[in-house]
């Protein structure tokens, strides 16, 4: 591989309207981190990047819902994101945002520049407007009806049911999903940067130059650039985000994805005023080599848009390598952040303190690499029982209790070498090489199996020889078998120190093992004989049942309290359907709490025709006495279902609000018990 005289890794900025999950932290930060500490442990000079998206309309949709500014939006997760991401290890050289000033200088600068090259080109269009909103529709705010295929689901950009992709404005029946209301068609002017005429220059730098990128990416680079590039609106109609220097951009701000990738080069101008460096070095000369890692999500962004805005610019570097990943699923399902299903970082956090080494390597066995992986709880903890605690903890743990118990905790001498002892050798000169190989070519996976093998081998070989029998008989082979073992675990530790560098930091403070120092991992003379080493205590614990539980319940109960009603809406149905249910109003006469239950009363409801017992879940908003007399409107036509015991004749209607919880669908004047609803 050719080598270079520096590294500018990137990772993709969070957006900060919401926390970080999983999913981010397997497909972008857990992988750019690891190849990060792997380059600066091999001694490369490093720059590893990030900071907050917090332009654009994520963070003024999440305001608006909210109720706050999208300046408190910013100001709440920034610091959330942050302090998750340092809490896993993620080390990055500086994590910026993009509401700094020295952002809004860096990308107001950038696009001038470009402006003046007379690059961009302006055009007036008509555009989808919502009056509620008082605001312009990003394609992915419109749904209406595919004009291609009829589907009455599709989103302004693509129709997901036949692939096309669309423009809103060729929808039929459109309506905004903020409002929910038939968008207005309204003219603006914005600045478009010319992809279209990118193109050439794309084919031969990314489809010719760059075949080496994982195939996941160049598929995706070159099924855009084979579909033909469009000139890209790179501003916005927004009152939140960078200014657009213009004339007559007054209440334009730049588009978030022209402003957020020139964030990594606010962010290193940042780094570099805060650690007295030059920034420049980092984007400016050819022997940086520029990294970027991201989800797929974001491939045509990093890898087409992002590249033609430098090749503009023409004073900076070009990415060498973008190593984006698919997505991570979770339990089976695909992760949302809308319907919260999602395991938040900051959670994982609080609720498994002490455990970042073990999501680290969970993730890093699933990483979302080539193709689409899973996280299950039940996964997570059988890789630690069977894995980290039954293989590597177990491990290292004996070589240090053995030591202690024999040699008084000094590393005994290496005496004479058999065949076996030979073959741990080999395994430990071969594994550093082999995790190398597997790293330069961003398999994270294979760098990580290769060192779960080589734990593996140290963890036979104790066993095979049983020096705790042989110590009886043959004190002077103990010691070679310790000798080498503990070596073993010296290597481990080096080599972990990328992924699991909280075991590895434990290891190397009592082992005096610079686990920074890749160079040295492949040899079996780290420690020296005669060298106290004390046992770092428990390195990795068994997870048991009800830890896992406690994460599998709280799934889901966010996924059931947090669904956005949008995504809520049933299939439809036909008028037959609605007919077969029988409503009817009736009164409470009686009503007391069934035993032995927090949330069930027992009602007697008086339907005009008959009395009906009926058990309602309601029993936490309402207290007995307060409800008799009540009007209520009842499903009579259901099926008498048992409950605690009790026989439930019918299902009173209940509507449920958020600070409200739940309360009666009444008429709206008091009339006749038996009335029929319809
Ligand atoms: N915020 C974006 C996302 O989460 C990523 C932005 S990466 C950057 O998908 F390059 F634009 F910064
Ligand atoms: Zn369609």
């Amino acid at each position: 591989m050719k080598s270079f005289k520096r590294h500018t890794i990137t990772a993709a900025l969070p957006y900060a309207n919401g926390p970080i999950h999983l999913g981010h932290v397997a497909g972008v930060y857990l992988p750019s981190d690891i190849y990060a500490r792997y380059l600066r442990n091999k001694g490369e000079d490093v720059l590893f990047i990030c900071g907050s998206d917090e332009n654009g309309m994520a963070i003024t949709l999440r305001a608006l819902k909210d109720g706050v500014t999208p300046q408190d939006i910013v100001d709440r997760y920034h610091p959330m994101l942050q302090s998750a991401l340092a809490g896993l290890g993620i080390s990055f050289d500086h994590y910026s945002r993009t509401s700094s000033s020295i952002h809004y200088e860096t990308a107001s600068e950038f696009f001038a520049n470009i402006d003046a090259k007379g690059i961009l080109e302006q055009k007036t269009t008509e555009q989808l407007y919502d009056a509620e909103y008082d605001q312009f529709l990003a394609d992915r705010y419109v749904k209406g009806t595919c004009p291609k295929c009829g589907n009455e689901g599709a989103y302004g950009d693509q129709c997901e049911s036949c692939g096309s992709s669309l423009s809103a404005l060729e929808l039929i029946n459109p309506i905004s999903t903020l409002s929910g209301n038939k968008p207005e068609v309204k003219t603006s002017t914005h600045w478009y940067f010319p992809l279209d005429k990118y193109e050439n220059w794309l084919k031969e730098w990314l489809l010719e130059g760059h075949q080496e990128w994982k195939n996941n990416v160049y598929g995706q680079c070159k099924s855009w650039i084979d579909g033909g590039l469009a000139p890209r609106a790179v501003t916005r109609d927004l009152n939140w985000g960078v200014p657009v220097p213009a004339k007559g951009a007054d209440g334009k701000v730049l588009y978030v994805w022209f402003d957020a990738p020139v964030g990594y080069i606010s962010a290193t101008k940042e780094w570099a005023q805060a650690s007295g460096k030059d920034w420049e070095p980092y984007w400016k000369d050819e022997e940086t080599r520029l990294l970027h890692f991201i989800g797929k999500d974001n491939i045509v962004f990093h890898c087409i848009f992002f590249p033609s805005m430098l090749k503009a610019h023409g004073d900076y570097i070009l990415p060498d390598n973008v190593p984006g990943n698919e997505f991570l699923n979770l339990e089976g399902l695909k992760l949302s952040t809308s319907r919260n299903w999602a395991v938040w970082l900051h959670e994982y956090l609080e609720d498994l303190a002490g455990k970042e080494d073990v999501l680290r390597y969970v993730l890093c066995a699933n990483m979302p690499e080539t193709k689409d992986a899973d996280f299950s709880w039940a996964d997570f903890q059988a890789r630690n029982n069977n894995e980290l605690v039954a293989t590597i903890g177990n491990f290292a743990n004996r070589v240090f209790v053995l030591i202690k118990k024999y040699f008084d905790g000094k590393l005994p001498e290496l005496g004479e070498l058999d065949d076996y002892d030979k073959e741990v050798i080999r395994a430990i000169n071969q594994t550093p090489d082999f995790m190398a190989d597997s790293l330069d070519q961003f398999k994270f996976k294979e760098a990580l199996n290769h060192w779960m093998n080589l734990a593996r081998a140290g963890n036979k070989y104790l066993a095979d020889t049983e020096p705790w029998k042989l110590i009886k008989t043959d004190e002077t082979r103990v010691k070679t078998i310790l000798h080498l073992a503990a070596q073993l675990v010296a290597n481990l530790a080096i080599l972990s120190e990328p992924f699991l560098p909280f075991f590895a930091k434990k290891v190397g403070n009592t082992t005096g093992v610079d686990v920074k120092d890749w160079n040295a991992a492949g040899s079996h003379e780290l420690i020296s004989s005669g060298k106290e080493i004390e046992n770092p205590g428990h390195l990795f614990e068994k997870i048991d049942d009800a830890i896992v539980e406690i994460q599998r319940k709280k799934l889901e109960e966010n996924k059931a309290s947090n669904q956005p009603v949008h995504e809520q809406l049933k299939p439809e149905i036909q008028f037959d359907d609605f007919t077969k249910l029988d409503i009817r109003v009736g009164t409470i006469e009686a009503a007391e709490k069934v035993a032995k239950t927090k949330k069930l009363l027992k009602l007697t409801v008086d339907m005009g025709f008959e009395k009906r017992t009926i058990v309602s879940g309601i029993a936490e908003f309402f207290k007995p006495e307060d409800i008799i007399g009540q009007q209520v409107s009842v499903l009579v036509n259901l099926a008498p279902r048992k409950l605690k015991g009790i026989e439930s004749q019918g299902m009173v209607l209940m509507a449920e609000d958020a600070e409200k919880g739940l309360v009666f669908v009444q008429p709206s004047q008091v009339i006749q018990s038996g009335a029929i609803v319809s």
